[in-house]
């Protein structure tokens, strides 16, 4: 890996802000004074040291988001703002990508990461990890619906979904649920409830096995997530 992209990558700044620290004689490789950026360094061989400070290599991030509605789960569009918008720079710098899709109009946990086996881990429907919504739903939601639920919904396609919890926590005109579903099928929860007749108006994901969004993010804030976390979403196999 060059040196330049090395550091850019581990928070020095801009390839030019680089530049400049090695112009400065700043930065150590092995010892030696560097001067050029595009030398090749080995990150997890070589001792790099900037301003006297050894440079701790990191190849992954993890970052959980709490996904505002009106930008897309992809990483570049030509027209939409996309969640990968909303990350800083040098988060932007490890080229993540957001794990599992979110609708536009929906909100809450997204992770986000440049480590594409933790996502295959979370998405794969072999793993059968689950995602727990929290939605409202324009009509009266009955236990009619948490049975048709719980035995297998068949959507539009005619594909029957796996069997799903539902829990009513408000049975009203906008009634308030919780969905806990396996798989990811493209628009599975608002398919689901078009199947029973009545349509989600809003929805926000809280959960992806024990990874549960941070109440504190405000929406389309983000933060690494903690050692308990990156623990439990390396153990999943
Ligand atoms: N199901 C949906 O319908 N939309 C989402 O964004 C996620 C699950």
């Amino acid at each position: 890996m060059r040196l330049d992209k090395l550091l850019a990558n581990m928070g020095f700044g801009s390839r030019k802000d680089v530049k400049s620290l090695l112009k400065k004689k700043q930065v150590f490789v092995n010892g030696v004074v560097a001067k050029d950026g595009s030398k090749h360094v080995n990150p997890e061989m070589d001792k790099v040291v900037v301003d006297g400070k050894q440079v701790v290599y990191k190849k992954y991030i993890y970052l959980m988001m709490n996904k505002p509605p009106g930008v897309i789960s992809a990483t570049v569009d030509q027209k939409e703002k996309t969640v990968i918008d909303l990350l800083t720079k040098e988060h932007q710098l490890f080229e993540p990508f957001p794990v599992g899709r979110l609708d536009k109009d929906t909100e809450g946990l997204l992770l986000i990461t440049n480590d594409g086996e933790l996502g295959h881990r979370l998405t794969s429907p072999k793993k059968e990890v689950g995602k727990t919504y929290y939605a409202k739903i324009q009509g009266i939601v009955t236990k009619s619906d948490v049975e048709a639920f719980k035995k297998g919904i068949v959507i539009d396609d005619g594909y029957q979904c796996k069997p799903a919890r539902l829990d009513i926590l408000q049975s009203n005109e906008v009634s308030e649920i919780e969905i806990t579903i396996t798989e990811g099928k493209f628009h599975q929860v608002k398919r689901m409830f078009e199947a029973v007749g009545k349509k989600v108006v809003y929805l926000k994901r809280l959960q992806m096995g024990k990874l549960k969004l941070d109440e504190m993010l405000a929406l389309g804030t983000y933060r690494e997530l903690n050692e308990e976390e990156l623990t439990y979403c390396q153990k999943l196999n």
